[in-house]
């Protein structure tokens, strides 16, 4: 692996940590973290020893507070579409990523930060998370995919009471509208995450891969085309080895031993 200025990559037993890393501002997105994590993430998807991945923030205070107002400020609006295209493009590589995605949230996650937790598969917060999209209080909308995401994941009111308010929404609340998957101590934020990876990682890698990429594609597919799409995937889950022994496994009464293929 690569190493980065701002982002810090650990990889260990099957997990790869990724830590976004700009202390002086709270961790904010600016264009070259922007582009170390596009970067980093072809780099995680060619790597078939990285089973579950693990997003995080540096410090204890936030996990990403947006994306970096002092670089867009100057911006015009064809640099800013520019921008949100980036931005857009890389949270997209993310959602996409062949291995499923865990944030776990230690602190503020606003503006593109909340974007980069939508973005990921399963949230897990610490008890001092604070989510939002503060955009429209800087006069802008959100950039990168929230105003599509939130609605998908909250529903439609309760993302445009976050989107036109611009109010931050504790862990709590976020639990409490399905924002986030589980709420845990800030001590045991990581050990949550592990956690949750490692009953992943008990499964089948390759059906595991292709359930992730069956709900991404259906879900914006509509019923009819999703429905297909699962049975092409279900169907080419017969090819792979892990079926078998899963299946097998089952029958001889046994824990199956999957070998990810
Ligand atoms: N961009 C640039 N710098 C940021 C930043 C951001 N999004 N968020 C925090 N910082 C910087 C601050 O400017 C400050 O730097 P200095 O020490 O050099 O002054 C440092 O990080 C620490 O921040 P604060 O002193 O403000 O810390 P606080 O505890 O008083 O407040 C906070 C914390 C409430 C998160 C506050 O920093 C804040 O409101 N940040 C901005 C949040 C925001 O509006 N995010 C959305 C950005 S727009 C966006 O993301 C568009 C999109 O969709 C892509």
């Amino acid at each position: 692996m690569s190493s980065y200025e701002n982002i810090l990559f650990s990889q260990e037993a099957g997990i790869g940590y990724v830590t976004i890393h700009r202390p002086k501002a709270l961790n904010a997105l600016n264009a070259a973290t922007v582009d170390e994590l596009d970067r980093l993430l072809d780099e995680i998807a060619r790597d078939a020893a990285i089973q579950v991945v693990i997003v995080t923030g540096s410090g204890e205070k936030s996990f990403v507070a947006g994306a970096d107002i002092t670089e867009m400020r100057p911006l015009g609006a064809i640099a800013g579409r520019a921008w949100g295209q980036k931005g857009q493009a890389v949270f997209t590589k993310m959602e996409n990523l062949p291995q499923p995605v865990i944030a776990a949230v230690n602190g503020f996650a606003l503006g593109g930060g909340c974007e980069l937790a939508l973005a990921c598969d399963i949230r897990i917060a610490s008890e001092k998370a604070k989510f939002g999209q503060p955009e429209t209080g800087l006069g802008i909308t959100p950039g990168f995919g929230g105003t599509q995401r939130l609605p998908r994941i909250v529903g439609k009111g309760r993302a445009k009471e976050i989107l036109f308010t611009a109010d931050m929404i504790d862990a709590a609340e976020a639990y409490r509208i399905g924002l986030v998957n589980k709420v845990v101590a800030p001590e045991e934020l990581m050990t949550a995450a592990k956690a949750m990876a490692g009953r992943i990682m008990k499964r089948s890698a390759s059906a595991v891969q292709l359930a992730k990429a069956a709900v991404n594609r259906g879900i914006e597919a509509g019923l009819e085309n999703g429905i297909a799409y699962e049975a092409e995937v279900f169907g080419l889950c017969f090819a792979t080895e892990d079926q078998k022994e899963g299946m097998t496994a089952f029958v001889e009464k046994r824990k199956p031993e999957f070998k990810n293929r």
